[in-house]
């Protein structure tokens, strides 16, 4: 009866639309038990799945900041929701020993090891799931989230170790190496590890490390050393990032010179190399859009342009 009263007030004589909170979002995805294993577990990103029933009062208060964590952490960490009320789901939520409403779950997915033959990559089991028991408040709830994004992403300590890592001698993959100004892996590079993960090797060196004499790399192509010794007189000292892809096989690279870091703008820049396994353009992603409805989508691209830079703290730039 309660539910009912939100729903008439909220949209009028529209009842169904209120079956979910978050059908008309398209930054989460309510899932059922069709859905979940397929969203949740079978991927390399963390999710977070809030279990709510609409009567709750808590979870209605939750909302709002359900909305900006998803759009905060689009790309970086799912968002999906499960209304514990539905009859087809109460078997879901038992499993997860949902017992109070909200409860918000983080699954962190299984490390995935490259050098692992695929049978015994296959016995890597669900990913692990744990009660996010922090407040319940925008910041340290993203901050939560993205600390459980899994890392992919080696910091080179030193150049000897980028040497190495351009050698022939190294494994055939891409690698991508960011210059950066800074010590600390950004969760938005770390979702591009995630997207080409098996495809392209992402790598982070200090610009202060780059420093090198013609000797100490000597062991790389004429054509890849002679790029790093011209790019270091600029890239050594400088306060900006830049995203190298080197193609070891070939002795080809290409310098990212956007101005943008957004994802799609990197995205535009890896996928002349290859494609990725997940995010933008592939087929999961296609599979994913389509657990939205139509208006959904519409709803997304009104949202992003509404994106103001203080709900983007999680994009933070490479
Ligand atoms: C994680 O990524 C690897 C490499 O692309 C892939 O083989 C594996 O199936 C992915 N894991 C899941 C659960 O999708
Ligand atoms: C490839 O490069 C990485 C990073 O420097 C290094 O740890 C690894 O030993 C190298 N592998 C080979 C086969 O040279």
């Amino acid at each position: 009866m309660r539910l009912q009263k939100i729903c008439l007030a909220l949209v009028g004589f529209q009842l169904a639309i209120c079956r979910n909170f978050y059908d008309q979002n398209g930054d989460i995805t309510e899932l059922s038990p069709k859905t979940f294993d397929k969203v949740v577990h079978r991927t390399n990103y963390t999710t977070l799945v809030e279990f709510y029933a609409p009567w709750c009062g808590y979870c209605q208060q939750l909302t709002g900041i359900m909305k900006k964590a998803a759009k905060n952490l689009d790309g970086i960490v799912q968002v999906a929701s499960v209304n514990c009320d539905e009859a087809k789901n109460k078997r879901l939520c038992a499993q997860h020993r949902v017992e109070g409403f909200p409860t918000l779950m983080v699954f962190r997915p299984p490390k995935f090891d490259l050098n692992k033959g695929p049978e015994e990559r296959l016995l890597l089991g669900n990913h692990a799931s744990e009660v996010y028991k922090g407040e319940r408040k925008l910041k340290p709830l993203v901050d939560f989230c993205v600390s459980r994004v899994k890392n992919y992403v080696t910091r080179l300590q030193k150049i000897e170790k980028l040497v190495q890592l351009l050698s022939q001698s190294n494994n055939s993959r891409l690698k991508a190496v960011l210059f950066s100004r800074k010590d600390k892996i950004s969760p938005l590079y770390k979702s591009l590890a995630l997207d080409w993960l098996g495809v392209i090797d992402f790598h982070v060196l200090l610009n202060s490390k780059l420093q090198a004499s013609e000797d100490q790399l000597s062991g790389l192509s004429e054509e890849t050393r002679d790029f790093l010794l011209d790019f270091q007189k600029t890239q050594a000292a400088s306060e900006t990032s830049k995203l190298v892809v080197f193609d070891t096989a070939s002795n080809k690279h290409l310098v990212y010179d956007g101005t943008s870091f957004d994802k799609q703008s990197i995205w535009s820049f890896l996928s002349q190399w290859v494609e990725p396994r997940e995010g933008i353009s592939t087929k999961r992603q296609e599979y994913l859009d389509s657990l939205k409805t139509r208006s959904k989508s519409r709803n997304k691209k009104i949202n992003k342009k509404k994106m103001t830079q203080e709900e983007k703290f999680a994009h933070d730039e490479l």
